[in-house]
């Protein structure tokens, strides 16, 4: 597709907060409504002192929000321009807005439908370079970063301060190449029209109405990849288990609580799931029997029926509505390899993604991890320790080949 076509029809909504680098943001918006996007922009009432909203109005032809009131939706303006973005753009982003997203602050509304959004949120932070250097303002767009936000970081060069130095934003053709890449126009895209479901975090299996069976899993691995497979264009459904982390990109969510649960929910969506990724720490076991009234203590020993419970993974990967691709994890603490091997033949897997519990910073908890895929074609990528979201890249690079092989081959029969 040549690169002219592959904005068009595009959602995009660009949020303006107040800078002066607000007037380069009209030639940004007039470019992504020459390139066919549909675009709608949203202003703090700081960017509208720089540019009046007749301005965005005249380019796009459609309405300026410029508050949170604007009837735009029966559930609110915030709510509608979120729904209507595949990718949000905020430009100029300055030290306060940034401050405001890196804490979750919804005091206008850019800050309240970027805290609503769905799919990635690109920003181009402009400010004067000391603001840009100031340790605070750094550790904002770290923590943002690490949260997944995207950034095309501003240049070098003379500031509307008079000063020199590093602050000036990004010019509107590199934010524009920034929106090609990640609306994953030019690479493909091949998450782009693909819905992937992910299950995440623990399961709880009850014994009485106060105690539970369940296991230290945080659910970041799953965030992490509900949250670059959502930045990749893909529709995506996170099936968590209790106090599982949520991505910072919001997608559809089913919370569940029990192996019996997530695999009730998991079987619901399953038609029309392109790819499924079993993240989920799924506890093996469940008591028996579920005792209504809380089982009192005694001085004789406790003893305890478990029951197996559904393997999800498996049913998944051999259901009729069996997913292009299906992928799952193994925690090991013996020979990953070998193990992870032998689960992904057993269980009928296209990827497997092991986990080495020995190794530090790997597993449960933490914010990185240390991974081995293995494919059933033969597959093999180490990779080395690093943060989940870096992690889940890898894996859905993997999990894209796939989709991408499996489709040429449906073509070429
Ligand atoms: N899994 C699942 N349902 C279960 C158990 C596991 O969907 N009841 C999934 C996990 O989400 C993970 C993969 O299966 O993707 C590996 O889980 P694991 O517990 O390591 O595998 P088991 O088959 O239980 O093997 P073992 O416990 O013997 O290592």
């Amino acid at each position: 597709m040549g690169e002219n076509r592959v904005l068009e029809g595009r959602r995009i909504v660009v949020g303006v907060s107040g800078g002066i680098a607000a007037y380069k943001v009209c030639a940004l918006v007039s470019r992504l409504v020459q390139d066919g996007a549909q675009v709608r922009v949203m202003m703090t009432p700081s960017g509208e002192r720089f540019v009046g909203p007749v301005t965005f109005r005249s380019l796009t032809g459609r309405p300026v929000a410029v508050d949170q009131w604007t009837d735009l939706h029966e559930t609110g303006a915030h709510i509608a321009l979120a729904q209507f973005a595949e990718l949000m753009v905020i430009a100029p982003a300055t030290s306060n807005t940034l401050a405001k997203l890196a804490n979750g602050l919804c005091d206008n509304l850019v800050t309240t439908t970027v805290a609503a959004a769905r799919g990635p949120v690109l920003l181009a932070p402009a400010m004067n370079d000391h603001m840009w250097t100031n340790p605070v303002l750094q550790a904002n767009v770290a923590r943002l970063q690490g949260l997944g936000y995207e950034f095309v970081m501003p240049g070098e060069g003379r500031l509307a301060c008079g000063e020199s130095g590093v602050g000036r934003m990004a010019e509107p053709n590199t934010i524009r190449e920034s929106i090609l890449r990640i609306l994953g126009a030019r690479g493909g895209g091949a998450l782009a029209g693909k819905r992937v479901t992910i299950t995440s975090g623990p399961t709880r299996e009850w014994l009485d109405p106060v105690r539970f069976i369940s296991n230290p899993s945080s659910g970041k691995m799953g965030a992490a990849l509900a949250q670059v497979a959502a930045s990749r264009g893909a529709e995506v459904l996170l099936i968590s288990g209790p106090g599982a982390a949520l991505p910072a990109a919001s997608v559809d969510t089913i919370a569940v609580e029990s192996a019996e649960e997530m695999l009730r929910a998991v079987e619901a969506h399953l038609p029309g799931t392109d790819v499924f990724i079993g993240a989920a720490a799924v506890a093996d076991y469940r008591p028996e029997e579920y005792a209504a009234q809380k089982r009192k203590k005694s001085a004789t020993p406790l003893e305890l029926r478990l029951q197996p419970t559904p393997d999800i993974l498996q049913s998944v990967a051999q259901s009729d509505s069996r997913p292009a691709v299906v992928v799952g994890f193994a925690a090991e603490t013996g020979d990953p390899e070998a193990e992870a091997r032998a689960k992904l033949e057993r269980k009928g897997l296209d990827l497997i993604v092991a986990n080495d519990l020995t190794q530090p910073g790997a597993g449960f908890c933490a914010d990185t991890n240390e991974a081995l895929i293995l494919g059933s074609r033969g597959q093999r990528e180490a990779v080395s320790c690093r943060p989940k979201l870096e992690v889940a890249k890898v894996v859905l690079d993997q999990v894209e080949k796939l989709l991408e092989e499996s489709s040429g081959g449906r073509e070429a029969g």
